[in-house]
């Protein structure tokens, strides 16, 4: 089995906002999450908007801003030269030195609107290149450069565009272009193919598949859209309102999924052929700053018992790979 390269553990973060100026919140959206990446897999981060898919990425990241604020946690990193560092206890001029780009790239929500409008794409390249003082001649880097772009199916041209001059689905894999410059051993996309139609989603989804398996990097892939998960993921993990509720193997989960969330997320996909109408799940996800009690997906959930309202539901784990946070699994433990 492979090992594990990004380790993290209990880590809880959320936003602290001021009602009317005044009055001080905390928006709980993530609740004591541990997960591990492992070597050369797709690891998928599935659940509904607002969940606390970003925010987990951006604490796992390091691009912690605020309001954003990590309240605790540690994250362990095996870097390329075989070394553990712990990353919550590296400065933020280390972590943008040692490991962003290098062993760790980020692809934000978004992100194809980040781009320089004022620049040509290979200047946003270049930049890259100096932030890290790369030593590479001008026709290396730029030989370097149409590589990953040709990677990406964008033709060399490219580099000398501005970025309004390139549909979004090219923008969007001038991005994905530039999180891969130094070949990183970690990719965070954070819904990389949301904001493209469907057609060039699934040939962006392809490229970074051949990317992947060619390179043999890790992908951590955050989508709300579980066909992309069925497509794209070795293991998922489901996050409900903060908290990782499943994890397992990608078709494990899909053929049986144990935690009633996953199984309404599943239920609600569209199958070929099948003309009924999809039950979506009814209710609302619970409110982050007075999260409910118990369980958080109680209040939705068919099968909820007295003890899902009052008791925090444990991690079970049944057998290889699979975990499940819920009542139900509990005496399986
Ligand atoms: N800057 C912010 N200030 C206050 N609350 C925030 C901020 N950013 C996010 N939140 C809240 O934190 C919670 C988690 O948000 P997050 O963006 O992580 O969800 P998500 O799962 O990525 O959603 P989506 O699928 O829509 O991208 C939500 O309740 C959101 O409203
Ligand atoms: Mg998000």
């Amino acid at each position: 089995m492979a090992r594990d390269i990004l380790i993290m553990n209990n880590l809880d973060g959320g936003y602290e906002v001021f009602i009317g100026g005044k009055r001080r919140v905390f928006v709980h959206a993530v609740d004591n999450v541990s997960l591990t990446l492992r070597d050369s897999e797709v690891l998928g981060i599935a659940g509904e908007s607002g969940c606390g898919k970003s925010t987990l990425a951006k604490m796992i990241y390091g691009a912690i801003v605020p309001p954003l604020l990590v309240r605790s946690g540690s994250i362990f990193l095996y870097t390329r030269d075989g070394n553990v560092v712990e990353l919550n206890r590296l400065s933020i001029e280390e972590v943008r030195k040692k490991i962003w780009w290098l062993e760790m790239s980020y692809i934000p929500q978004n992100s194809m609107n980040v781009l320089n409008p004022l620049k040509r794409i290979k200047d946003q390249f270049i930049n890259v290149f100096k932030y890290h003082n790369m030593e590479m001649d001008k026709n290396e880097v730029m030989r370097h450069l149409k590589d990953i772009l040709s990677s990406l199916s964008l033709p060399p041209e490219v580099i000398n565009a501005y970025p309004h001059q390139l549909s979004g689905g090219m923008r969007q894999r001038v991005v994905i272009a530039l999180s891969l410059l130094f070949n990183p051993r970690i990719v965070i996309a954070d819904e990389p193919t949301t904001a493209v139609d469907v057609v060039t989603q699934r040939i962006i989804l392809s490229l970074i598949r051949e990317w992947r398996e060619n390179s043999k990097s890790s992908l951590m892939l955050i989508s709300h859209d579980m066909s992309v998960h069925a497509y794209m993921d070795d293991r998922v993990a489901v996050m409900y309102a903060g908290n990782i509720v499943e994890v397992g193997n990608v078709f494990d989960v899909f053929k049986e999924p144990l935690h009633p969330y996953t199984r309404a997320l599943i239920e609600s996909l569209i199958r070929k052929g099948d003309k009924t109408i999809r039950k979506g799940l009814a209710g609302q996800p619970p409110d982050l700053v007075n999260p409910p009690p118990g369980c958080r997906f109680h209040p939705r959930c068919p099968f909820a018992m007295d003890i899902c309202r009052r008791e925090e539901p444990p991690a079970v784990s049944l057998g290889k790979d699979r975990y499940v946070k819920c009542w139900l699994y509990a005496s399986k433990r």
